[in-house]
């Protein structure tokens, strides 16, 4: 179903989800228009992978969350990546004994042969770096590589919005510029990504839009072009320090 111009991409309302009896986040709200980048910022612990988790349906919520159109409520892991939805966890896993290409091809599983052929030259053709590597295990690629196959495997079903987890955790400030590019390249295809970072300006330079997470609850909301925003985030911060 098309949705309109008016209509958020990704919204979520009152979104309450933990561990068990364990609730990490608190009635959450959030938007994402179509082809909108937004940082989602906050302490460790705030609940930020969760609040990816549960939206990609590995934990259960309670709440609403809609997605291009769709009541995701009981979607399980697999419906949300049918309905666009790409989550690139943590810790860019990827299976390091296979091949850059299979583990694309994998990726991609489900789609018809022709389609998923085309798809995995499509991401390849979007990222140089791992392109010259196909046929390499992914073990013998950079950390950075590594994190840049991950996305890949993110985009080889064309999603509609790409959530990353700190995609560039654990690299060297030069990795972490070629990964934060394919948010740049993203953006320009269209595509719509909520970013968690820890490197603020980093993400900040990126993004349409901020969220600060602290304590699983949403402590502020703002434009990246506003012209407080560092004031307010460092607000927004130490308040949620002083609790
Ligand atoms: N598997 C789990 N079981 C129980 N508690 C968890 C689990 N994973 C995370 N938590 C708790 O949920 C809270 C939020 O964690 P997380 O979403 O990972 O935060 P962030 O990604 O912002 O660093 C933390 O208090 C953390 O200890
Ligand atoms: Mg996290």
């Amino acid at each position: 179903m098309p949705i309109s111009a008016a209509e958020p991409l990704l919204e979520v309302g009152g979104l309450s989800s933990g561990y068990g009896k364990i609730v990490v986040l608190h009635g959450i709200d959030l938007t994402i228009g179509p082809g909108e980048v937004v940082a989602l910022l906050g302490p460790n612990g705030a609940g930020k992978t969760t609040l990816l988790r549960a939206v990609s349906g590995l934990l259960p919520w309670s709440g609403r969350v809609r997605f291009a159109g769709r009541d995701l409520f009981g979607a399980s892991a697999r419906d949300t990546v049918q309905a666009g939805l790409a989550h690139v966890i943590e810790g860019h896993r990827v299976f390091t004994q296979l091949a850059v290409q299979d583990n694309l091809l994998l990726a991609a599983y489900d789609l018809r042969r022709h389609e998923r052929a085309a798809r995995v030259e499509e991401a390849l053709e979007l990222f140089p770096e791992i392109a010259g590597k196909r046929h390499e295990r992914a073990a013998a690629l950079s950390g950075g590589q590594q994190q840049i196959l991950a996305v890949a495997q993110g985009l080889v079903r064309r999603p509609r919005l790409l959530m990353l987890d700190e995609p560039s955790a654990g690299l060297s400030p030069i990795l972490v510029d070629r990964v934060l590019v394919v948010v740049q390249r993203l953006r320009k295809a269209g595509t719509a990504v909520l970013l968690v970072e820890q490197l603020i300006e980093k993400a900040l330079a990126l993004a349409d839009r901020v969220y600060a997470l602290a304590r699983g609850s949403i402590v502020l909301e703002a434009r990246t072009s506003e012209a407080d925003l560092p004031t307010r985030l460092e607000h927004a911060y130490l308040a949620t320090a002083k609790h």
